[in-house]
C-alpha cells in the first residue's frame, strides 16, 4: 500500500488558490484575505484498501487507531509525524434509530448522528485533536479561542492533555453553566468578555497576532480537517453508503465546511458513489446564513444574535464562503426554526431516550418544516447531526419541562411536552395513591 502524500494550504478562494506550506501560521489567506484550506496531491491507498485499513483498525488497541478520527487519518494526511498527535479517543460516536422521533419530524425513519458521545461531549473534540496536535508540531506552548461554550470545553481538555497553556474568551453570561464549568475544570485561564461571539473574535484575532498565540477557532484548517472525520466514521458505520440528506446545525458555520469537504474528498477518492445533499439549519435571531442563501448576494451579519441555543448564537459567521460553496455544491438547502420549535424538538429526542443540547436540536425541528414544505421526501434516507450531549445545559430543560422557559425577548415558551418532578410527602399510602 503506497502513500506519499504532499499537504499544503491553499486559499479558498477560486481567483485566489494562492499555496502556502503546511507548516505556515494562517487563518486567512495574505494575498486576498480568503478563507484557508489544507490540499493533498500524491499517491494514496486505493478506496478498497483504505476501507478494509479502516476496519482492520477497529480491532487494534494502539491509541491512534482507537480514536474515531485518527482511525481515518489517511483522509487528512496533514502530520509528516503522528508522535505527536493528542487524542483522547475521540469520535467513536454512535448512529442511533429514533422512530418516536422521525415520526415527529415526518420521516419514515431517521438517524441521529450523536456527537455529544465526545469526550468533551461534542463534535468539537473531532476537530480539536487535530488542532491541538498541530499546536505541538508548530511548536506552539500557548493556544486561545473564543467560543459559545463547546469549543472552549474542547481546546481547554485537549490543551491540558497536550502540555499547552490554555486561554479561553467567552461572551459574558451567554454561554450555558456545563460548559463554562468544564472549561475551569480542564484548567483554562477564562476570560468573560462584556460582548458578543462576533466581537470577541475580532479582539482574539488581535491578540493571537500580538502575543504569538496560536487561534483554535474553526477558521483554523486543522480543525475542519479533523471534522471531516464525523463524516468520514458516518459512512464507515453504513459500509460507505451515503445517505440522501445530512442535517445539520449551522453557527460559525465551520461543522458545514467541515462536512462538504469531507463528502466531495470521499466521492473524489472513490469512497462513495453519490453526495448526500447537506441541510442546514439555524436559529431563527442568528440566521443570517438562511437570510443570505434565500436572498442572495453577500452575508449581511446580524448585529444582536439572540437565541437560546445559545451554542449558534452567532451574528457573523466567518467561514460561510466554504458553507456556501459546500452547500450549493451538494444540491442542500437552508432552514430557520423559531425558539420554540427547538425547543419543543428537542423534548421529542429526550423522549426518543437520546437527548441532546437546544442547538443540536434545531436539525429535528429543520427537518420538520423541511419534510412539511416537500423538500426532504418522507421516505428519505436522513441522518442528522446531534453536535452536543444532553447535560451541557441542564437549566434550559429544568426551565423547558417546569413552564419556565423564555425566549431571549421574553416571550413565553410553551412546554408542549413538560414532564414537571412532582413533590410528595414521605407518605408510602399517599404516594401509592398518587401513583394508582
Ligand atoms: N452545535 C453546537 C452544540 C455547537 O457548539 C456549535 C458551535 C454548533 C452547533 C454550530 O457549529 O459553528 O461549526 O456552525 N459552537 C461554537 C463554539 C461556535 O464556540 O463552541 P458551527
Amino acid at each position: 500500500m503506497s502513500s506519499t502524500v504532499q499537504a499544503e494550504l491553499v486559499c479558498f478562494e477560486a481567483s485566489c488558490r494562492e499555496r502556502f506550506a503546511i507548516t505556515d501560521v494562517l487563518y486567512n489567506c495574505p494575498k486576498c484575505g480568503g478563507l484557508i484550506e489544507a490540499t493533498y496531491s500524491g499517491a494514496r491507498p486505493s478506496a478498497g484498501e483504505m476501507r478494509d485499513l479502516f476496519r482492520q483498525r477497529r480491532l487494534s488497541n494502539a491509541p491512534l487507531d482507537t480514536s474515531g478520527v485518527w482511525r481515518y487519518r489517511e483522509l487528512f494526511p496533514f502530520l509528516n509525524d503522528h508522535g505527536r498527535v493528542v487524542t483522547l479517543r475521540e469520535g467513536n460516536t454512535p448512529l442511533l434509530d429514533a422512530p418516536l422521533a422521525a415520526q415527529y419530524g415526518g420521516l419514515d425513519q431517521i438517524t441521529f448522528k450523536h456527537q455529544g458521545f465526545n469526550p468533551t461531549g461534542s463534535f468539537k473534540d473531532n476537530g480539536m485533536t487535530c488542532g491541538a496536535s498541530q499546536a505541538r508540531r508548530l511548536g506552539m506552548k500557548r493556544v486561545a479561542c473564543v467560543s459559545t461554550g463547546n469549543t472552549s470545553a474542547s481546546m481547554a481538555a485537549y490543551a491540558a492533555a497536550a502540555g499547552l497553556e490554555a486561554l479561553i474568551f467567552l461572551p459574558h453570561g451567554n454561554i450555558s453553566f456545563g460548559k463554562l464549568a468544564q472549561a475551569l475544570e480542564y484548567g483554562a485561564r477564562t476570560l468573560e468578555v462584556e460582548a458578543n461571539f462576533d466581537e470577541i473574535l475580532a479582539l482574539v484575532r488581535v491578540l493571537a497576532e500580538r502575543l504569538g498565540i496560536y487561534l483554535l477557532n474553526s477558521m483554523n484548517p486543522f480543525r475542519v480537517e479533523g471534522q471531516k472525520s464525523i463524516i468520514f466514521e458516518m459512512l464507515d458505520q453504513r459500509d460507505w453508503n451515503p445517505p440522501d440528506w445530512i442535517v445539520l446545525p449551522g453557527g460559525n458555520l465551520g461543522n458545514t465546511s467541515a462536512f462538504g469537504k469531507g463528502l466531495r474528498e470521499a466521492r473524489e477518492l472513490g469512497l462513495i458513489a453519490k453526495m448526500p445533499r447537506l441541510a442546514v439549519i439555524q436559529a431563527d435571531g442568528a440566521a443570517p446564513f438562511y437570510e443570505m442563501f434565500h436572498k442572495g448576494g453577500e452575508l449581511h451579519p446580524v448585529t444582536n444574535p439572540e437565541t437560546l441555543a445559545t451554542a449558534i448564537r452567532i451574528g457573523d459567521p466567518v467561514s460561510w464562503p466554504k458553507a456556501l460553496h459546500e452547500v450549493r455544491s451538494s444540491c442542500g438547502t437552508v432552514e430557520k426554526v423559531t425558539e420554540q420549535e427547538i425547543a419543543d424538538a428537542k423534548a421529542m429526542i429526550g423522549r426518543a431516550g437520546i437527548g441532546c443540547e437546544p442547538a443540536s436540536a434545531a436539525t429535528l425541528a429543520g427537518i420538520r418544516k423541511l419534510t412539511a414544505a416537500g423538500v426532504i421526501r418522507k421516505d428519505a434516507d436522513v441522518v442528522a447531526a446531534l453536535t452536543g450531549n444532553v447535560l451541557k445545559d441542564p437549566d434550559y430543560i429544568y426551565k423547558y419541562h417546569t413552564g419556565k422557559l423564555e425566549t431571549p425577548s421574553g416571550a413565553k415558551i410553551r412546554s408542549t411536552f413538560g414532564n414537571q418532578p412532582i413533590v410528595v410527602p414521605n407518605d408510602a399510602d399517599r404516594i401509592a395513591a398518587l401513583l394508582q
